[in-house]
């Protein structure tokens, strides 16, 4: 046995007797994604029968938990979800048990302590080291903040989890609950890249230089955005979220190993991130390495603290983005996507640290199924965003956009400018109805 475990003493306990602490009214915040707290989340529908009008927070959730998923959950409990996943959209949509809220990743935690103190924070985490200290492992993007302000911190202690360092490291001391429980930790595949992939990573390559400072946003383009950065030295990774792609650049020698080969003035010679979502090698790759440190979103997300990067890159994705820049990337008219995330925090920063470079790359085209049921191809490039689509990215801060039919910079552009700029990079089909709708806007004026 080892030492650390006398620091669970009198703190064990069943997913039930956690559960039992649970009351009407309480307002409960779980951890993100990969690091969500599932032996609680799978239970906590069995307590309806008793308490009403509970709130839980949830990120990225990785199932379809029944307390969300289950339409009679709506009245006993309350959902909302800083981000979106497939589960959330169909709860949303279905049981009418979630609700999306507006943020930006470096302030998730802290608005949500403007509107509601949690009561309750559940998490998991690694067992603990000889000297009691436990890793919060997957993510730290507003778990500090919220179990700081929680009365009752619950934590499933998960042995499947890497032992993350940074922020993540905490003592046993300020854990309430330990819950044992063993699981397989969920996994995210990236995806396999297609040669519209290929063609958009090379264009974003050729832009990236040398000893920049990379942030790999969420979804398919960015991923296979990375097989395309090989080639490169001498690069840093400061981002949100760390994925299988930043292990394949650490693993093709392209990431600095030394704290002093680039321009980073934070936490040199480290590779940094607020949560990590990905496959079993990702998660390999963090146990107990000293060259990862997850932080605070609050920090690692700040455009202040990526300001202070030099030559920082930032790589999202989107959904739409209209003629004057507008970029939606989290919702399709006003059916909630995804979310924010980071993607604002990112660009901005980007753009606010010296050579730094923003990218929002996109398909030029997509397939949508038509009122038919046919499948019809449709822009990703529009006159305008589709009517109750959310801005991700206000114009004034867009940057560099990519297509695979190539890259285009709107920094600083007028927006006659930007219309010719954006029209040159759609699928060539479209081409000609968006500078039709552009003069009927008087957008190319
Ligand atoms: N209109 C209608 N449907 C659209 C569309 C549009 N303009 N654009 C895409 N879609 C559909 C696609 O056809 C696809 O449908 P399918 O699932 O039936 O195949 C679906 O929407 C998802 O598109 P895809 O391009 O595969 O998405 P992705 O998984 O690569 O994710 C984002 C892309 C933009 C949703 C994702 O990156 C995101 O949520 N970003 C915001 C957050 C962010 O960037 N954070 C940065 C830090 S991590």
């Amino acid at each position: 046995m080892n030492a650390g475990t006398s620091h669970l003493d009198g703190k064990r306990a069943s997913v039930e007797e956690a559960l039992a602490r649970i009351r009407s009214g309480d307002s409960i915040v779980v951890a993100l994604a990969a690091a969500e707290p599932s032996a609680l989340l799978g239970s906590l529908h069995t307590i309806a029968p008793r308490v009403r009008d509970v709130t839980v927070a949830t990120c990225l959730p990785m199932q379809a938990y029944p307390f969300f998923a289950d339409p009679a959950m709506k009245g006993h409990f309350l959902h909302d979800a800083w981000f979106f996943t497939p589960a959330a959209r169909k709860a949303h949509e279905e049981a009418g048990t979630t609700s999306y809220v507006p943020n930006h990743l470096h302030r998730a935690g802290l608005d949500r302590l403007a509107y509601q103190r949690p009561t309750v924070f559940a998490g998991t985490c690694t067992p603990p080291d000889r000297l009691g200290y436990v890793s919060l492992s997957l993510s730290v993007t507003y778990e500090r903040e919220l179990m700081e302000a929680a009365d009752l911190v619950i934590l499933e202690i998960n042995e499947n989890l890497p032992r993350t360092y940074g922020d993540a490291i905490l003592h046993a001391d300020d854990v309430d609950l330990f819950i044992e429980h063993s699981c397989a930790v969920p996994e995210l595949p990236p995806a396999v890249p297609e040669e519209r992939d290929r063609l958009i990573g090379a264009l974003i390559a050729e832009r990236v230089e040398d000893g920049s400072t990379l942030q790999i946003g969420i979804g398919g383009i960015p991923n296979a955005v990375t097989a395309m950065l090989q080639s490169k030295r001498d690069l840093a990774i400061h981002t949100e979220m760390f994925t299988d792609g930043m292990v394949d650049l650490f693993e093709a020698g392209c990431i600095a190993r030394t704290p002093h080969s680039y321009g980073r003035e934070v936490l040199t010679g480290k590779m940094v991130g607020a949560f990590a979502l990905g496959t079993r090698r990702l998660y390999d790759f963090l146990h107990r390495n000293p060259a990862v440190a997850l932080m605070r979103g609050s920090w690692t997300n700040d455009p202040n603290v990526i300001a202070r990067n030099r030559k920082q890159v930032s790589i999202n994705t989107a959904l739409e983005v209209d003629l004057t820049g507008q970029v939606c990337s989290e919702s399709i008219g006003p059916r909630q996507f995804s979310g924010t995330g980071g993607q604002a925090d990112t660009a901005i920063g980007a753009q606010m640290s010296e050579g730094g470079k923003s990218f929002i790359a996109l398909y030029a085209s997509t397939t949508v199924k038509a009122a038919d049921g046919a499948r019809k191809a449709i822009s990703k490039i529009v006159p305008q965003l589709t009517p109750g689509a959310a801005v991700t990215l206000h114009r004034s801060d867009v940057d560099h956009v990519v297509t695979e039919f190539g890259a285009v910079r709107l920094k600083g552009a007028p927006v006659r400018e930007r219309v010719r700029r954006l029209i040159s990079i759609a699928h060539p089909d479209f081409r000609p109805w968006l500078q039709d709708e552009a003069d009927r806007l008087g957008l190319s004026r």
